[in-house]
């Protein structure tokens, strides 16, 4: 079965200036579309058109597992994002302060993580075992592939904020992280199922 572009859960104006229209038009329409198309290309025919997305990331490598990779991480992205101001949930709340000392100073980690990854990658909040950890990945790679469980993403590719930030990172990840995540949905991870949130087939 083939794998579709997953609708944006919001409007592509809704962000104002922390995300634009344009920027929505070409990360979700062309790059997130073109990993969707690119993944359906390559299981065309093969054992893998009956897995789900997370199950083809775990097995492939190469090129499929590039863009199965590229098409789960950005579908669980847009999840994380929200245009209203969302209050973190007290239990995820707690479990951040537990684990870093402060939701300040988890935001202060998780901001040098995603404006310190050399070159393409993405940030991730992640549960490793019971132990909440913020770490990042090169390229395609994805906590799936990994063992761990993701509970939070920030796209650090430049086609993330080129077009709103230009080379300013920093500024991209300041003013999502603090202005235009959704909380809840962070939160809900902790079960251990957010694999399965932005999984397909
Ligand atoms: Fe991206």
């Amino acid at each position: 079965m083939a794998f579709e572009l997953p609708p944006l859960p919001y409007a592509k104006s809704s962000f104002g200036d922390l995300i634009s229209e344009e920027t929505f038009n070409y990360h979700h329409g062309k790059h997130h579309n073109a990993y969707v198309s690119k993944t359906n290309a390559a299981i065309a025919g093969t054992d893998h058109e009956k897995k789900t997305l997370s199950e083809i990331i775990v097995e492939a490598d190469g090129g499929l597992f590039n863009n199965a990779a590229q098409v789960w991480n950005h579908s669980f992205y847009w999840l994380c994002l929200s245009p209203e101001r969302k209050d973190m949930p007290a239990e995820l709340k707690s479990r951040l302060e537990a684990a870093f000392g402060s939701i300040d100073e988890f935001k202060t980690q998780f901001k040098a993580e995603a404006t310190g990854h050399f070159a393409s990658g993405w940030a991730w909040l992640v549960m490793d075992g019971d132990d909440l950890k913020i770490t990042s990945y090169h390229d395609a790679d994805s906590p799936v592939a990994h063992g761990v469980k993701p509970l939070l993403t920030l796209d650090v590719w430049e086609h993330a904020y080129y077009l709103d930030y230009q080379n300013a990172r920093p500024d991209y990840v300041s003013a999502l992280l603090d202005n235009a995540i959704d909380w809840e949905f962070v939160a809900l991870n902790l079960d251990g199922k957010g694999i399965s949130r932005a999984d397909q087939g």
